[in-house]
């Protein structure tokens, strides 16, 4: 039977996401004010669903699985400091870009950016093969549900829309309309349309209609 895999939407989500970024970030003309700020709206998603996940992953994938097996969290705490550290420094780069800058001083960032991201998807690979396997060792699929609904439960709608942004266009239609049958069974209606409004511009026509016709 196949586990809950909790780490796998927030990871294809930041995948794309940072894949995003380093795309857009490098065709931007550094000197042109009006696609540095295209490039910085981006990073600003980018970098609050970064900061998002690691806060989301301390307090419900690390804390309830320190009680169990303390000896494997540690490292992956120690990670989250240093990650936390680079994207902030990285990210006020992002926020300090007016159209003043060079395109060799872009050129600059945009290489960071890539290495930070070569660093961030060998952290989250480490989370899938390892944490994501010891989770499912140590809780059963009702108590990883749980810690599913307590995050959807302290996060803000806006949050929720963003991840829904880059998450669904990363994943299968079946797990789409899965996740999205399940909101639209709990959430007020006007909340369901405003995450359609958000995916279907994300989406070919194709691809929002396949999954709208399996939503139940
Ligand atoms: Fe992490
Ligand atoms: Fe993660």
């Amino acid at each position: 039977m196949n586990r809950i895999k909790s780490l796998d939407p927030p990871h294809k989500g930041l995948r794309h996401a940072l894949g995003k970024l380093a795309f857009i970030a490098g065709k931007t003309d550094f000197t042109s004010l009006e696609r540095v700020e295209n490039l910085k709206a981006i990073a600003k998603e980018v970098f609050h669903l970064l900061k998002d996940h690691t806060a989301t992953e301390n307090k419900f994938v690390l804390a309830p699985l320190e009680s169990k097996n303390p000896a494997f969290t540690q490292d992956y705490l120690t990670d989250h400091v240093d990650i936390d550290r680079m994207e902030q420094q990285l990210f006020e780069r992002f926020l300090a870009l007016d159209g003043t800058q060079t395109n060799d001083e872009g050129h600059a960032l945009y290489l960071d950016l890539c290495n930070f991201q070569a660093h961030y998807l060998e952290h989250i690979n480490e989370e899938d093969v390892a944490l994501e396997v010891e989770m499912q060792k140590q809780f059963t699929d009702e108590e990883l549900m749980q810690h599913q609904i307590a995050i959807m439960g302290e996060m803000s709608f806006e949050t929720l829309l963003l991840w829904f942004k880059y998450i669904v266009p990363a994943r299968r239609p079946d797990e789409n309309a899965q996740v999205l049958s399940g909101f639209k069974s709990a959430a007020p209606a006007p909340a369901f349309d405003a995450v359609l409004d958000v995916i279907k511009n994300e989406l070919s026509e194709h691809e929002f209609q396949t999954i709208l016709s399996m939503i139940q």
